[in-house]
């Protein structure tokens, strides 16, 4: 049994190292000999309470990382993450029925984790003594803790001032040494990605396909916890392309291992303002122009994704689309989630609006049955969160406001301000 790493656009193979990219430039891929697997192995493990079974991504080792030894495995451990769904959620999107798998259930509060832990694995394997990535900030909030675990040094390199409150609080926490980089989060990538090859550090950007691996998981345990039914469709926000990549890699091994009967249609979503990969397929180019992106869901702030070849692929194999929504839609959708009491970061709700956006055009059906991934949690972001509730981001309306009410420290404050609250209730029945 081995795993080799694969170009997918020459097809060459290399041994799994530190290189990612391919002599011809292109992307490289974790390419596994799968042993036997079946949906009853991971049945089987359901419940488990020891590692590394226990955790939702190793679940899945036989497809993820087979041949890596278990006492190489660093994990928190990730995943099983729960699916919701609320009446007021359904009105919104105009569906029967919609579940959120919620990602911003994992260890560090994003689906990062899922890839990390794999990423950090490999990483222990190789001997790497140093880790590093560029985010736009729950990417290092997940490699610090798991680098802190693994007992490596972190190094994360970070656009300056352009990261959620919550992301930068954990880095710093967690014990990296946090570059801020004057540009933004496309600087700090290209900037990581020469560093790494001058100084020899391991870089764990989802460009290193480990990553993928472990991102997979998203959809094995989404559709084991499903009894394997798939849904129609999967919808999932797009900034560096690194889960849509994924995603798609996902579906077509399962296929391939007759763990799969029907392939879900994949709906990736970007941000009005950071839609580089939106205007290619839309365009029917064959390649993707980088831009300078703006949009108030900072996590997916990227003009120059890394992915776009891998998540093309996984967009064109699942008869999939790609969708654009405003920073309002955005906004708007994340209010709607977080009322719902599940709540999640500005980026998650992208795939929330996008479905309700696509809704609205026929393009899905309100019997269709729709899957959103959440990808991180509502803590993440307490700036825009409290921003919409009190009518501070710039360029947006908050159609669903619930902003503090001031009052005096006096019981008839309270009452006076309990009538108001019972009138409100009454009105809205
Ligand atoms: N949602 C959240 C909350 C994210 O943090 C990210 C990416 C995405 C969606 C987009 O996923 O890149 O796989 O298409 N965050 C990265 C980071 C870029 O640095 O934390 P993608």
């Amino acid at each position: 049994m081995v795993s080799k790493f694969s170009c997918i656009e020459c097809g060459r193979e290399y041994q799994p190292g530190v290189r990612f990219r391919c002599d011809c430039g292109g992307l490289l891929e974790v390419k596994h000999e799968f042993p036997e697997v079946s949906r009853a192995l991971f049945d089987g493990r359901m419940g488990s309470l020891d590692g590394p079974y226990c955790s939702g991504a190793w679940r899945f080792k036989e497809l993820v990382d087979p041949c890596i030894e278990e006492a190489l495995i660093v994990s928190r451990p990730e995943g099983n993450t729960n699916l919701y769904s609320h009446r007021i959620l359904c009105e919104y999107v105009g569906l029967n029925d919609i579940s959120l798998k919620h990602e911003g259930e994992n260890p560090t509060g994003s689906f990062k984790d899922r890839g990390m832990t794999v990423g950090i694995s490999e990483a222990n394997r190789l001997g790497a003594k140093m880790v590093a990535c560029a985010s736009t900030g729950n990417t290092s909030a997940s490699l610090a803790a798991y680098a802190a675990q693994a007992d490596v040094t972190c190094v994360v390199f970070i656009p300056e001032g352009e990261i959620a409150f919550g992301k930068l609080a954990q880095a710093l926490s967690y014990g990296a040494n946090v570059l801020q980089v004057k540009g933004n989060f496309d600087d700090a990538m290209r900037l990581v990605q020469e560093a790494s090859e001058r100084l020899g550090l391991y870089l764990l950007n989802s460009v290193n396909p480990w990553r993928i691996e472990g991102q997979k998981s998203i959809i094995f345990e989404l559709l084991q916890q499903r009894g394997w039914a798939p849904p129609d469709w999967i919808a999932v926000p797009a900034g560096n392309l690194g889960n849509t990549s994924a995603f798609g890699k996902a579906l077509r091994e399962m296929v391939d291992l007759d763990l799969l009967d029907e392939t879900p249609r994949l709906l990736a979503l970007q941000a009005e303002g950071a839609n580089p990969f939106y205007r290619l397929v839309e365009g029917g180019g064959n390649s993707l122009e980088p831009l300078k992106p703006s949009t108030v869901a900072s996590a997916i702030k990227i003009g120059n994704p890394v992915s776009w070849k891998k998540a093309l692929k996984a967009i064109s194999e699942t008869d999939g689309v790609v969708e654009q929504v405003s920073d309002q839609e955005i906004m708007d959708a994340k209010a709607i989630v977080d009322r719902c009491g599940v709540g999640c970061e500005p980026a998650s709700a992208a795939s929330v609006a996008g479905v309700r956006k696509l809704v609205d055009e026929g393009v899905i059906d309100s019997g269709d049955d729709v899957v959103c991934i959440l990808t991180g949690s509502l803590l993440k972001d307490p700036g825009a969160t409290v921003g919409y509730h009190t009518g501070n981001v710039e360029g947006v309306t908050p159609r669903y406001a619930n902003p503090p009410i001031l009052i005096e420290a006096d019981l008839a404050s309270v009452e006076e301000t309990f009538a108001q609250i019972a009138l409100a209730v009454r009105e809205n029945r």
